[in-house]
């Protein structure tokens, strides 16, 4: 395989990075500046879960610096992500989520023993976040008291990093946020992400998965105040007032 990365188009675009294609490759472009033990970090887990067998997902290649902004090399997947399917193909939604939860229902089967515990990085950001201490301690105690799993989640399973291959083959991107923890949180963490920005599929995505995983959907939903909290640290725009709101909903019980 050649070694030369030539960025001849671009395919996707993040908060801190872009992705683009070099022949039969994809190179994720991080900004100057970006941390580069997060750059080091991505990288490593995305090879772990590589090693894990079984989970589908672009083979890492290299970590190049080119121009001051690391990369990361893995292969192209032709296709188009999930999220662009739906976009296209509404009628199509229910099929696609229902895929979806086959997957992430696939991937919980899986261990890795050397991904962080889920419950060190929830409580970290938690801890890092501007609730205020009873707060804190109360997400915390929820934490604590949680049924200590060790299943291989993803932590963004969301429709744009699930890329649907021309050959009908399925990839699963953007491992970063991936740890060792419970289905429960994972599937909370989706949910959420659904509520703040694809509200109209966020109610057929949780009645799907615990349908098929014969979950109580209260698992799910005790979940949302701690994954909420946990979230606050983004700071993303327009999305505070909804994770307050549910970061409350323990204080109320
Ligand atoms: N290997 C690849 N082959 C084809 N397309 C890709 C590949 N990697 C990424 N893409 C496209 O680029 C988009 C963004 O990539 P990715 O999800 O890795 O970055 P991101 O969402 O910015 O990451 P983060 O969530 O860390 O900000 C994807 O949704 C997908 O459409
Ligand atoms: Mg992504």
């Amino acid at each position: 395989m050649a070694n030369t990365i030539t960025l001849e188009q671009q395919i996707g675009k993040g908060e801190f990075n872009e992705v683009y294609r070099s022949g039969e490759l994809a190179v994720k472009l991080f900004n100057k500046g970006y941390s580069k033990a997060d750059v080091m970090n991505e990288a490593y887990i995305q090879a772990r879960i590589e090693e894990v067998g079984g989970i589908n997902i672009p083979k890492l290649h290299s970590i190049p610096l080119m121009n001051d902004r690391y990369g990361i090399v893995m292969d192209y997947i032709p296709g188009k992500n999930m999220a662009e399917l739906i976009y296209e193909n509404p009628k199509d939604t229910e099929k696609y989520i229902d895929k979806l939860v086959d997957i992430q229902m696939e991937i919980h089967t899986k261990r890795c023993p050397y991904l962080i515990k889920m419950r060190d990085k929830l409580a970290d950001r938690i801890n890092r976040s501007d609730l205020d201490e009873d707060k804190k301690f109360e997400l915390l105690t929820m934490l604590d008291g949680s049924p200590k799993h060790n299943k291989v989640t993803h932590g963004d399973f969301t429709p744009h990093n699930i890329m649907v291959g021309e050959d009908g083959k399925i990839y699963i991107l953007d491992w970063n946020h991936a740890s060792q923890g419970n289905a429960s949180a994972d599937v909370a963490r989706t949910y959420l992400w659904l509520c703040l920005h694809h509200k109209e599929i966020a109610e057929l995505y949780l009645d799907m998965f615990c349908q098929k995983s014969r979950t109580d959907k209260r698992y799910v939903q005790r979940w949302m105040p701690v994954v909420a909290g946990a979230r606050l640290i983004k700071k993303k725009d327009g999305e505070e007032e909804l994770l307050r709101k549910w970061v409350d909903v323990v204080l109320y019980e």
